[in-house]
């Protein structure tokens, strides 16, 4: 996409999580006549989703090019159902071969490269921030996973660049895209439920499994989990031989205790924080 047509590319990756657009979605971007040349930065198994969709745009004859791909991992072809992950096998599935300014194991090569629009980030977490903020220095949009970046401070420089370099940049949470949450916002904003008292989130994924639980959870499992919640010892250890005995090794046992610990913990803070009752809402 040339530079004098950066009101299209706002409004495409401005829009929504636009790695995760559907086909029809893109369709709708206003005035897209140009290709957006997209250049991707960590090729391991969440980037394979994303070359996936700009191959699939691609062929479906939308302005959008897969043109440059970086990992510092040659790959291997066999992962992902043969798909591959990591370099050269991400680089044969964009169709690019033979070209060390578009096939690179460093990042600012690829940044360095005036034919990339805008690079879609899916390296390790500690990687985003600074990938994004060269990124945006080079001149390019952006599109990061989640979690944007690792530390708050992180996150500030990268808005910091944003609104300096005035480039778009669009966190990979596809949920948070969701235009319930903007209604919410706005509805809430608009003082509709009174004044504010307390919000509540939480978060825990400090797992020695790794990010995402592949493997099922079974009955017995479950059964453990409600044991350990009630403190009960003897159902803790009945529960726990019967988990074992359905493959439930050792890690997947730590990692329901944090998970169960962590929840119960959470509710024991928040039971019996009371809010003063609006005077609307008393009987
Ligand atoms: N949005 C989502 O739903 C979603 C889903 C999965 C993962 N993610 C996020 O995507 C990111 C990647 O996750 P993943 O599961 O694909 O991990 P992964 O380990 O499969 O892939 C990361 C890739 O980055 C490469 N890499 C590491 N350092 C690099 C560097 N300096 N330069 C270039 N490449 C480098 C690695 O070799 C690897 O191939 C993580 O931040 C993760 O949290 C988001």
């Amino acid at each position: 996409m040339p530079a004098n047509s950066p009101l299209d590319r706002r409004k495409f990756f401005g829009s929504a999580a636009a790695m995760s657009l559907s086909a029809a979605g893109y369709a709708n971007v206003p005035g897209s006549n140009d290709r957006v040349r997209v250049g991707f930065l960590g090729c391991g198994g969440r980037a394979q989703a994303h070359i996936d969709l700009i191959n699939r745009f691609a062929r479906d004859g939308k302005a959008v090019a897969p043109v440059a791909v970086c990992d510092v991992w040659d790959g291997d072809a066999e992962l992902g159902n043969k798909k591959g992950r990591g370099l050269y096998p991400s680089a044969k599935r964009c169709g690019i071969s033979d070209d060390k300014k578009h096939v690179s194991k460093n990042y600012l090569t690829i940044l360095e490269q005036k034919d990339v629009d805008v690079v879609c980030i899916a390296t390790p977490d500690h990687w985003h921030a600074r990938m994004a903020i060269d990124a945006m220095h080079a001149g390019k949009d952006v599109y990061m996973e989640k979690p944007m970046t690792r530390t708050i401070a992180e996150a500030i420089a990268v808005v910091d660049k944003a609104q300096k370099t005035n480039r778009v940049v669009t966190v990979g949470v596809q949920s948070m895209a969701d235009p319930t949450w903007r209604a919410a916002h706005e509805y809430i904003a608009a003082g509709n439920i009174g004044k504010v008292m307390q919000g509540q989130t939480s978060y825990f994924r400090n797992s020695s499994v790794g990010q995402w639980r592949y493997y099922p959870l079974t009955k017995e499992m479950i059964y453990l989990a409600v044991s350990i919640s009630n403190q009960c010892d003897y159902c803790v250890a009945s529960h726990i031989a019967g988990a074992r005995s359905k493959g439930m090794t050792d890690e997947q046992l730590k990692e329901l205790i944090a998970v169960v610990g962590f929840a119960n913990a959470n509710n024991r803070i928040v039971a019996g924080y009371q809010v003063e009752i609006d005077e609307r809402f008393k009987p």
